[in-house]
């Protein structure tokens, strides 16, 4: 990748030498070059600025150096699409890490640092014709000028680049990758001055350590940074009860949603979960024990239960795939179970003979497989069933 900065502080950039950056400018991988733009200023003075047209306070940057720097930098660039002229700004867009990754995939990137009040409008509308222009705001806060907010875009963009990071994975799990915060990280020693590393951080139990810090970083992210997260993907406002009427609708919804990936695990099987109308929904919902999960007010999840002899039918359960993995799932399952009258002995549930997670999940709860749902009444299915225990 090729980086232009134009400033009148280039001595500013001084540190992208160091560390990394330093690295990849050495290695080849960043070709980064830093122009003064007093440079293109001919006056004895070097001017490159003057008082705003129609008054107030400050100095604006003259256009004239600018259009001559973008003359001999080629900002059209020989790759359509490719390259990008930044200005940061406190009224631009805000920099992000979705924006970090879409600049880390253009061929060029020139940066042209405003200072004082601004840059003369006519430079930026100029230059969008001639290539891609954003303007981009650091936050909502204002700094002397671009360079501090250049140098941060600089480097959150050269990190991402293909052969930047020693270990690809740090970029994939760090802060904001999936949308959250990162959870917190520790190293040895395991206590210091009487604080402990979190057991299951040491336990070796891989499993429990994704679900730890999957539930940190959603914990985190839901303190610090409520504007990132759906309220759907916090515990705190949670209601779980029977269904009513009118959930009806939102559980055709969520229904269809979450028997999809089913259609896909058993393409031969007719699943009627997909195919029920509203009508159909508010039929079984008469006739079913039928509990929902909403959380941050949405439809989250659901699970179905009757009895049929001395065993009680389960069915039905759904978690809205967004929200799969977390466990509410095994929790929706034991609340239905715990729903069964006191004359049941066994609980009893159908699921795709494909649908291997969905199997590993009921055999995790103490289910097992009992048989094939062949007798005519589930085709495709396998039978999954569970003594109760108390
Ligand atoms: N220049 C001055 N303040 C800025 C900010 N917050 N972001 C980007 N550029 C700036």
């Amino acid at each position: 990748m090729r980086i232009d900065v134009i400033s009148i502080f280039p001595d500013y950039f001084a540190p992208l030498d160091l560390s990394l950056i330093g690295k990849a400018r050495e290695s080849g991988l960043l070709d980064l070059r830093v122009h003064d733009l007093r440079g293109w200023a001919h006056d004895r003075h070097r001017t490159v600025d003057d008082s705003p047209a129609g008054g107030g306070a400050g100095m604006v940057l003259r256009p004239e150096p600018w259009g001559e720097a973008f003359d001999e930098l080629d900002v059209e660039g020989a790759e359509l699409n490719r390259s990008v002229v930044v200005f940061p700004s406190p009224s631009g867009v805000p920099f992000t890490q979705d924006l970090a990754a879409d600049l880390a995939t253009r061929a060029r990137l020139v940066v042209g640092c405003g200072r004082y009040e601004g840059i003369d409008q006519r430079v930026i509308d100029h230059v969008a014709g001639r290539a891609e222009v954003l303007e981009v705001s650091l936050g909502d806060y204002v700094l002397n000028g671009g360079e501090v907010a250049a140098m941060a875009m600089i480097e959150a963009v050269v990190r991402l680049l293909p052969g930047f990071m020693g270990n690809p994975d740090s970029v994939v799990e760090e802060s904001h990758a999936d949308g959250l915060l990162e959870y917190p990280v520790y190293t040895r020693p395991r206590t210091w001055r009487g604080l402990d590393i979190p057991d299951v951080l040491t336990s070796g139990d891989h499993g429990a350590i994704t679900r730890w810090r999957q539930d940190q970083a959603l914990r985190r992210t839901a303190r610090r940074r409520p504007d990132l997260i759906h309220p759907s993907r916090v515990d705190a406002d949670e209601e779980l009860r029977l269904v009513q009427p009118a959930d009806a609708g939102e559980l055709l919804t969520l229904q269809r949603a979450c028997w999809v990936q089913e259609q896909q695990a058993n393409p031969d099987v007719d699943i009627p979960a997909l195919s029920e109308t509203l009508h159909d929904v508010e039929e079984w919902l008469r006739e079913w024990v039928v509990l929902v999960l909403r959380r941050g007010g949405r439809l989250v999840g659901a699970a179905r239960g009757r009895t049929h002899g001395t065993s009680w039918d389960v069915g039905r359960l759904m978690v809205a795939p967004d929200l799969q993995g977390l466990g509410l799932g095994r929790r929706l399952l034991a609340e239905i179970e715990a729903c069964a009258p006191p004359e049941v002995t066994t609980y009893e549930l159908y699921t795709g003979a494909g649908s291997a997670e969905n199997i590993r999940m009921y055999q995790r709860a103490g289910y097992r497989l009992s048989g094939w749902g062949d007798a005519g009444e589930v085709p495709g299915a396998v039978r999954l069933t569970k003594r109760r225990r108390d």
